[in-house]
């Protein structure tokens, strides 16, 4: 639809440059009308119509997604996005790292979105891998425009995975189209630090006697920069593990009472966290737990979210 509308906003510009050229040709009867104005106007009516029509369709897209979002919110695993070159092998890795885990309480996201199924990492944690739209260079402006709606997950997740096909003759200057883009959604700071991890796709392509100098040169990178294959599976592991222990860091601990019939806060808990402590007093319990800064905001969005409903607070 992103995409449709922005055609059609080119096309209705150049609809008019088109037609004023014929116009002019008619001569000075304008009063009459003629052919070529009824047509203009047909033609301006019905892209108007269409671009309404989009417009109105796109809300509703918007309304659903940001709702998406907070129901994601609320069954609060963290999300890392793929994001990359078109080409580069997402959907191939997306499928290769989310083919083992079976979903269960995140059906929903399943059928609502086929871009984002559940990742169980090493740790016994789990998180929501999203799949994204592939950037290219030189979009036209209307374009990256367009695409900014659907680069909202990127600016939402918790973690980015920067996919490359390290076999492209052109890799390094998809590397800056793709960073480009993510310094225009706002994410400088993030790359600056080296938030990002970056996945070296397609290492199978690679000749044998280049493979140890790219992994070299990955070793030594800033952040975390992996040699892998999404259709071997080579180096999968090593990705997953990497995610686990990005995910991981940066942990807090947390002091956290629950009421001890608060069987689905302590099984969240114990999802989530890694719990350091426990003890009982009067019938409540206590915890000690090591938990992500976004877990901990939402733990504390769930804990209002409860007293919010409770009968008589
Ligand atoms: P867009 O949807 O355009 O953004 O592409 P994408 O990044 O999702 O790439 P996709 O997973 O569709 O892969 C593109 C092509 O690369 C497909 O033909 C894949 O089979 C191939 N491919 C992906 N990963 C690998 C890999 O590790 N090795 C090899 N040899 N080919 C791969």
């Amino acid at each position: 639809m992103q995409v449709e509308l922005a055609a059609l906003s080119y096309q209705k510009s150049r609809l008019v440059r088109s037609w004023t050229h014929l116009e002019r040709q008619r001569g000075g009867f304008g009063f009459l009308g003629g052919p070529g104005e009824s047509q203009i106007e047909t033609d301006r009516r019905m892209i108007r119509d269409r671009i309404a029509r989009l417009k109105r369709d796109l809300a509703q897209v918007r309304r659903t997604r940001a709702l998406h979002r907070q129901a994601r919110k609320r069954v609060p695993y963290p999300v890392v996005a793929l994001v990359g070159y078109t080409n580069a092998g997402k959907s191939t890795l997306f499928n290769r790292l989310t083919s083992a885990t079976v979903m269960a309480e995140d059906l929903l996201f399943a059928t609502l979105d086929p871009t984002m199924r559940a990742l169980d990492l090493p740790s016994g944690r789990r998180a929501i891998l999203s799949d994204t739209v592939g950037f290219i260079s030189d979009l036209p402006h209307e374009l990256v425009e367009a695409f900014r709606a659907t680069l909202e997950e990127v600016i939402a997740a918790d973690l980015i995975v920067h996919v490359r096909d390290v076999s492209h003759p052109e890799c390094e200057q998809q590397k800056c189209d793709v960073e480009t883009v993510l310094r225009n959604l706002g994410l400088t700071d993030v790359i600056d630090a080296g938030g990002l991890i970056e996945a070296l796709n397609k290492q199978d392509l690679l000749p044998e006697d280049e493979r140890q100098p790219v992994a070299n040169r990955a070793a030594r990178a800033a952040g975390a920069t992996l040699l892998l294959s999404a259709r071997t599976g080579e180096g999968c592991d090593a990705l997953v593990a990497a995610i686990d222990d990005r995910l991981a860091s940066g942990l807090q601990v947390l002091d956290v009472d629950l009421a001890a019939e608060d069987g689905a806060g302590l099984a969240w808990l114990y999802r989530h966290g890694e719990v350091l402590e426990r003890t009982e007093h009067d019938g409540a319990l206590h915890l000690r737990v090591r938990l992500s800064p976004a877990d901990a905001a939402r733990f504390a969005r769930r804990e209002e979210d409860a007293a919010a409903t409770r009968p008589g607070v």
